[in-house]
This record gives structure tokens, C-alpha cells and sequence, in this order.
């Protein structure tokens, strides 16, 4: 059977490319169903892109690599399609927005926009092996418990990155790509929480609270989730992309609080209140209990000097935390690094050498921001490639 496109992968890239690319397209996925991410993605009702979506939020060798695709299919390109396609959305937090009803309506979307163009899909379909011919790719794959042969002039590796193998995750595009001499940068799990071995904070798992969390390179002001294994929540995510083993994180729990004149305006309109007690009205009292050990919190508010609350607010401004590591590609949001984009066009996502073969999405090494930046990358990718195509 020949096509003119075949992409491997139905996931957000794969599907959106299909909708532009035009020309007879298979989209082929070994999964049941399409747009399993999106369809788990934002609790379930998809951070679909982000208002302040540009390349300062995305990571890679690269940084200029996403300039082109973003600002050719831009957070407002996709805002469009879906109110054409009627789906009311509302702005959650930081520019994050998510559909107000389920996000299968974000994968019914593209599904009928595949339908409107006539492109095809394939599920369950197994990718068995795959050749360059003089015109195009030759592929084997199995579907039904039948083997078949597929010929296309354009192919594209839209297979995603390596999180969360449970969900059908494969390293599949990486191997394509070394298969035709594109190098692979490292690749890692990112947005992603940190472990702490010997399970320091299990007394506050669920104790979450704004933070500014920082390394040497950068840092993030949003919510720090204390769990079971170690840190979790949006700061702790974001800060996870940026992280190198045994790195120093540094967490300032009284971020733009103003702590030093409230407690001496407090110590100053009487003091015997305990300094824990008027602690906890700025912070969470079980995390305030744990902190009293830690930098030893003793007395009421009149027995502290201005020294000491000084010191008790640098402390609490500046923890120093090492975690052990992360969770692991087992719950990362996304894989940091991908296949070299020195190896592509910015512009239509084809790989420089091998005409013909294309490679979008997670697959590729540009990883965005916790915030819907990396659904936004697929899209714009995905329609690079595809009106390329
Ligand atoms: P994606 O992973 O979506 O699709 C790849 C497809 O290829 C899958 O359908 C897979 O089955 C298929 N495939 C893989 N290997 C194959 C093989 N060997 N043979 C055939 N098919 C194969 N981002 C965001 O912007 N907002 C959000 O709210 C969230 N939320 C979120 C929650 C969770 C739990 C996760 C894990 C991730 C997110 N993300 C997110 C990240 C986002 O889901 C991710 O960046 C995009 O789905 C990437 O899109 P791709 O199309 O590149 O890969």
C-alpha cells in the first residue's frame, strides 16, 4: 500500500501533522487509542497551550531551534481551532489554559479534523521495520495479526519521548533517527518530583505552600508539594528540567512575605505569643512543627532578638536541600533532550540529510515548561512539518 505520508505516532504532534500535511496520510500508533496523553493530560482536562507561550519556555541545545514553528502556529493559531470546533476553555493560572469540560474534546478535535482531510488512522498497529527506497521509505508493520508492507514519499517520526512506558512510551523515534545518522542528545526525565532517600518529609506529605525554588541556574515562583518520597508540585517540576544530580536545590519558603518586620511588629505588640504559634499563621503548622526541630525554634517572640530573627528568616529563605534523585521516566510529564536539532530545518522540521523524513513533537530535542508549553510545541511542530509536507 503506498501513501504519500505516513506518521508514526498518534499522539498530539502525529495527529495535528496529519491534519495539515495534505496528500493521502496514515497515521499509524501501537496503542488501543489515540491522544492517550491528552487525554490524561491536565487532570484529565488538558493544559492545551499556554497565553505566554514563546522559545524563552522551552529547553534545548538549540534555543533559537523553536523560534520558527512557534511563531508560524502560534498559542492564538490554537485557541482558533478549538473555538471553531466550539470547546469552551477558561485561563487556570499563568497564562495555563485548559478545556472546562474533558480533554477527549481536544482529541475528538483532531480526530475530526484528520476525518475532514481524509487522513487515516491506524491503532494497534506494531512497527516492525523500516528502509529508505529511491523514492520514499519502505515499512513492515503488523495489524490485525497481519503483516504488511507500506510504501510513502514523507515520513514522520512523531512517536513522543521515553515518560511513563506504562502509557506505550518507546524510544522508537530516537532509534529511527540513529538508523538514518541523526544523533540523539542525552535525554533525561523532567517535570518530574524529586526523592529523598530516607523519606525526611513523610510527615508532611500533602503539605503544600508558594515557594521560590532556585538552583545555580534558574528558579521558579509556584506551589511546593511535601510527599511520601520527597518534593512534588509545580515549582518542584519545573526546577526537575533544570536539575543535575546531587545539585543543591534552595527553597524559600517566605517568598515577598516581608517575616522580619512581622515579627517584630508582633514582638513589639506584646511577645508572649510562641514564636511557632505566630509562625503558623504564615505557614502551614505541620510544616512549621518540623521546622521548629530543624533550625531550632524555641521561645516566645519577646525572647528574640533582632539577630536571631534575622537569622530565622535567612534560614527559612534559603533552605538547602539535596534531593537523592527523581522519580524516573515511571512519572515524568516529559523527556528532556531528544534527537539533535542540528541534524533538522527549524523550519520544516526535515531532517537535513535524509529527504523525506520529518521528526516532530517530544521526539525532538525541545522540552517545554510545566504550563501547556509542551502541547504547544507539538502543535506548532506538528504544523511545521505537516504544511511543509
Ligand atoms: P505523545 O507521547 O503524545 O504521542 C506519541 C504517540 O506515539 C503515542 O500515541 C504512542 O502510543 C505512540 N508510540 C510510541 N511508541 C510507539 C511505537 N513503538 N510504535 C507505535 N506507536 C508508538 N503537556 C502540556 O502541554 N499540558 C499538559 O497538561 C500536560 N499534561 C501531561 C500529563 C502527563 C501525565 C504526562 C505524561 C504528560 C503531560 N504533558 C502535558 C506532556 C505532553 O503530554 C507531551 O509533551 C505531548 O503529549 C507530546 O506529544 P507527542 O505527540 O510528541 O508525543
Amino acid at each position: 500500500m503506498n501513501y504519500d505520508t505516513i506518521i508514526l505516532g498518534a499522539g498530539a504532534a502525529g495527529m495535528m501533522c496529519a491534519t495539515h500535511c495534505g496528500g493521502r496520510a496514515l497515521v499509524i500508533d501501537h496503542a488501543k487509542a489515540p491522544g492517550k496523553k491528552i487525554r490524561i493530560s491536565g487532570g484529565g482536562r488538558c493544559n492545551f497551550t499556554n497565553l505566554h507561550a514563546g522559545p524563552g519556555n522551552f529547553l534545548s541545545q538549540n534555543p533559537h531551534f523553536s523560534k520558527s514553528a512557534l511563531a508560524r502556529y502560534t498559542q492564538w493559531d490554537f485557541i482558533d481551532l478549538v473555538e471553531r470546533h466550539h470547546i469552551d476553555w477558561h485561563e487556570k493560572t499563568l497564562g495555563q489554559l485548559f478545556c472546562d469540560g474533558s480533554s477527549k474534546q481536544i482529541i475528538q478535535m483532531l480526530l475530526d479534523e484528520m476525518a475532514r482531510v481524509g487522513a487515516e488512522l491506524w491503532v494497534q498497529t506494531t512497527f516492525h521495520s523500516l528502509r529508505k527506497t529511491e523514492s520514499g521509505f519502505s515499512l513492515e508493520v503488523e495489524r490485525e495479526g497481519n503483516r504488511i508492507s507500506l510504501t510513502c514519499r514523507n515520513l514522520v517520526l512523531a512517536t513522543g519521548g521515553k515518560s511513563i512506558p506504562k502509557m506505550g512510551a518507546t524510544g522508537l523515534a530516537y532509534d529511527i533517527a540513529r538508523q538514518f545518522g541523526l544523533k540523539v542528545t542525552e535525554t533525561r526525565a523532567a517535570l518530574v518530583p524529586f526523592t529523598f532517600s530516607d523519606g525526611r518529609f513523610k510527615d508532611l506529605s500533602g503539605v503544600s505552600l508558594p515557594v521560590r525554588l532556585s538552583n545555580q541556574r534558574t528558579s521558579f515562583d509556584e506551589a511546593l508539594l511535601f510527599t511520601h518520597r520527597g518534593l512534588s508540585g509545580p515549582s518542584v517540576l519545573q526546577l526537575s528540567s533544570y536539575w543535575r544530580e546531587g545539585e543543591v536545590i534552595r527553597v524559600n519558603l517566605i517568598p515577598g512575605l516581608g517575616l522580619f518586620e512581622l515579627l517584630r511588629d508582633q514582638r513589639q505588640a506584646g511577645g508572649r505569643k510562641a514564636l511557632t504559634t505566630e509562625l503558623a499563621r504564615h505557614l502551614p503548622s505541620r510544616l512549621v512543627d518540623y521546622l521548629k526541630h530543624h533550625f531550632q525554634m524555641q521561645g516566645n517572640l519577646a525572647d528574640q532578638s533582632d539577630a536571631a530573627l534575622t537569622d530565622l528568616v535567612a534560614a527559612l529563605s534559603d533552605w538547602h536541600l539535596t534531593p537523592a534523585g527523581t522519580e524516573g521516566y515511571r512519572t515524568a510529564e516529559v523527556t528532556l533532550g531528544g534527537i539533535d536539532t542540528q541534524g533538522l530545518s527549524s523550519k520544516t522540521m526535515e531532517a537535513r540529510e535524509v529527504p523525506g523524513l520529518y521528526v516532530i513533537g517530544e521526539a525532538v530535542d525541545v522540552t517545554g515548561w510545566l504550563g501547556g508549553y509542551n502541547f504547544q510545541w507539538a502543535w506548532s511542530s506538528g504544523h511545521a512539518a505537516g504544511s511543509a509536507i
